[in-house]
């Protein structure tokens, strides 16, 4: 089954529960910590996707203590990314697995380099995501 997912590229990390834990202002995403439970321990991430964004994009928890927020796109071909269970490493969804750092710089595997990494800004229970 796990190999069926690699093959159509079906990632593990969901959108967040609580759909209302984020909104777009200007250039940046605005993320309630404390709606957006899944980011609560390091390994912990979610995707954002659709509406007003310009980019698909995947925030982790990492197991640096930080927020990371990135493309959510491999640079092999475009598949989706999920952090590794202890959140010291991301990797691709596809079969070729693409292993990349929490912040988006490759391992090993076909992709072409690094993932874009956006700005986090924590403030408070706040985390601010820019695009600029
Ligand atoms: S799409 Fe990520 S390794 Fe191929």
């Amino acid at each position: 089954m796990k190999i069926l997912k690699r093959i159509l590229g079906i990632c593990e990390t969901r959108p967040p529960q609580d759909s209302g834990c984020w909104r777009m202002e200007n250039d940046r995403i605005l993320l309630d910590l404390n709606r957006a439970r899944e980011l609560k321990n390091p390994g912990g991430a979610i995707r954002l996707e659709g509406g007003e964004l310009p980019e698909r994009i995947l925030i982790v928890h990492g197991a640096d203590g930080r927020f990371h927020a990135l493309k959510n796109r491999c640079t092999h071909m475009g598949r989706r990314i999920d952090p590794m269970p202890k959140g010291d490493a991301l990797q691709c969804c596809s079969v070729s697995k693409s292993t990349f750092t929490v912040g988006g710089d490759l391992k090993n595997g076909p992709a072409k380099g690094a993932l874009t990494e956006f700005p986090v800004k924590r403030e408070g229970d706040t985390l601010e995501i820019s695009f600029k």
